[in-house]
């Protein structure tokens, strides 16, 4: 029945795709140029690159405790004590941005590394030393540093104290950020508060797949999203008026947004592919980006309803006062976006049933939609990666539409391989996802950045070291953490350097790579 639905859905895209040319096929040219002033680099993330987890004052986070509770969170029973050992190596992180020629290197601050105490009355100052190096190194070679101030290490400390669900959690997040801003501010000039909400919230409140693995969907995951929203927005206020007048940097927020497509043109399929992109990423971002702000109307209509009927005596989305929602409306310079993959999404009238006989009161019962991916849309070996330029093309032009063409900067998007140094399949990806933003750009989609993830394999969550993102291949038997480019890495130098991307180039890839004058 399923293969049935799916093999006409099918059927049925290409048909529309034909008609209204709406899906675009990338790559469609062979050469394409990249605009001037398009900015290129690539990313990680302090937990999942740094290791050092206890080294030099640094205390314990949600991921230490939860990696080292249940030892085998993570697939392969992987941590982040020492992973790719960038605490000890960011002379050779840097050096490999130099390789590849990039214009800014995303990595995120560790809160315990700076602040042991998870407060500002101990400033650890080899955590200082650290990032100032690394800044450093980077201004050195011109490679500016974007740096996100929150990517999922929640101090373990607060997460006793409820962490995201506990409503002072916005004044331990301004206090953190502005010591942040203090330190090095004077150097940075792109801040991102929050990275991925959604994801730290229904995936780490809401299920276990995510630390601190609550499982309690329909409730937590709903207290997270509001503290969390006002979190980022006490660090943006914080920015604005105490410290930009003198940095004069930007700052922002970091959305995971997939793309969902109708997988009919019936009204039910239609609203359901929007009620999921309001739910899982218009949940942040209509409150920060809309004119009117709040949880978007299809959130607290649902919730309310289902929380009635449910017996409880308020909505399980908590509301956000007239004052709360003019504090976080307007609070991101630009529309920070990492973008990995596209779903089609319907609704039949059992999917409400569905899933509150199976959850009970949740974050799915309440979005009551579906999705599935095609198997022809998977590439290489990972079963977490599918390619889908178009879905990527749809979801900026989505953008640029409903939110007055913001300026957008990608600060995530890539694949996974199970390693190997020829990932073809990684450079059709980014091939086909450059161009599909291209296409955007040149019907005016406001896009300053491009960010590859990652500049080198490292702890991928739940999955440990069995998902590789990386353009630099890390050998994670030897103690040494050897860093090896892959073909993906030579074709993005490439991509780079000549500030187009060459559909037929093949690197060769007997010659070492090195640092271009
Ligand atoms: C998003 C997250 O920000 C990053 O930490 C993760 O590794 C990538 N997606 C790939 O799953």
């Amino acid at each position: 029945m399923i293969a049935r639905m799916r093999a006409f859905v099918f059927r049925y895209f290409v048909i529309f795709c034909i008609a209204f040319a709406s899906c675009k096929e990338t790559p469609r040219q062979e050469v394409r140029r990249l605009p001037d002033g398009l900015l290129l680099g690539t990313a990680t993330a302090a937990y999942q690159v740094e290791g050092a987890w206890n080294e030099d004052g640094k205390t314990e986070n949600i991921y230490d405790y939860l990696t080292h509770t249940n030892t085998c969170y993570a697939t392969d029973c992987g941590n982040g004590d020492v992973a790719a050992n960038s605490y000890h190596m960011y002379k050779r992180d840097v050096e490999m941005m130099r390789e590849l020629g990039i214009d800014f290197y995303r990595f995120s601050l560790s809160w315990n590394r700076l602040l042991p105490t998870s407060f500002p009355d101990k400033i650890n100052q080899a955590g200082v030393d650290y990032y100032n190096n690394l800044i450093n190194e980077m201004l050195k070679y011109n490679i500016e540093p974007v740096v996100t101030l929150f990517h999922w290490d929640l101090p373990q400390k607060l997460q006793q104290l409820g962490g995201w669900t506990n409503p002072h959690v916005v004044d331990w997040f301004g206090d953190y950020v502005k010591v942040a801003f203090e330190l090095f501010g004077d150097r940075v000039k792109y801040w991102i508060t929050i990275n991925e909400p959604h994801q730290v919230c229904y995936y780490g409140y809401g299920t276990e797949m995510l630390a601190p693995a609550l499982n309690l969907t329909g409730e937590a995951d709903y207290l997270c999203a509001k503290n969390l929203l006002l979190a980022h927005a006490r660090a943006y206020h914080i920015y604005d008026q105490e410290f930009r007048p003198k940095q004069d940097g930007m700052i922002f927020i970091t959305i995971n947004t997939e793309w969902y497509e109708p997988a009919s043109d019936s009204d039910d399929d239609v609203e359901a592919a929007n009620d999921l992109i309001q739910f899982r990423w218009g949940q942040y971002a209509h409150p920060i980006y809309s004119k009117s702000g709040d949880f978007p109307d299809v959130m607290k209509k649902r919730i309310g309803e289902l929380s009635e009927k449910q017996g409880f005596l308020r909505s399980r989305l908590p509301e956000m006062s007239q004052e709360e929602i003019d504090y976080v409306r307007g609070t991101s310079d630009l529309f920070g976006l990492n973008h990995y993959s596209t779903y089609f999404s319907y609704r039949n009238v059992s999917t409400e049933q569905y899933y509150s006989q199976i959850l009970g009161p949740s974050f799915n019962s309440d979005s009551g939609a579906l999705t599935y991916q095609l198997p022809e849309w998977r590439i290489g070996e990972s079963p977490i990666t599918m390619y889908v330029p178009w879905g990527f093309y749809n979801l900026l032009t989505y953008i640029r539409n409903e939110y007055d063409n913001i300026p957008v900067f990608i600060t995530e998007n890539g694949m996974a391989t199970h390693g190997g140094l020829i990932d073809n399949d990684r450079v059709t990806y980014y091939r086909g996802y450059m161009s599909a933003m291209l296409d955007a750009i040149e019907e005016g989609s406001n896009i300053m950045g491009y960010t590859a993830w990652s500049l080198m394999d490292n702890f991928e969550w739940l999955r440990g070291y069995t998902e590789r993102f990386g353009i630099y291949e890390i050998d994670f038997e030897d103690p040494a953490r050897p860093r090896t480019p892959r073909k993906s890495a030579y074709v993005y130098k490439e991509i780079v350097r000549s500030r187009t991307i060459d559909m037929n180039y093949e690197p060769d890839m007997s010659i070492p790579m090195t640092i271009d004058a």
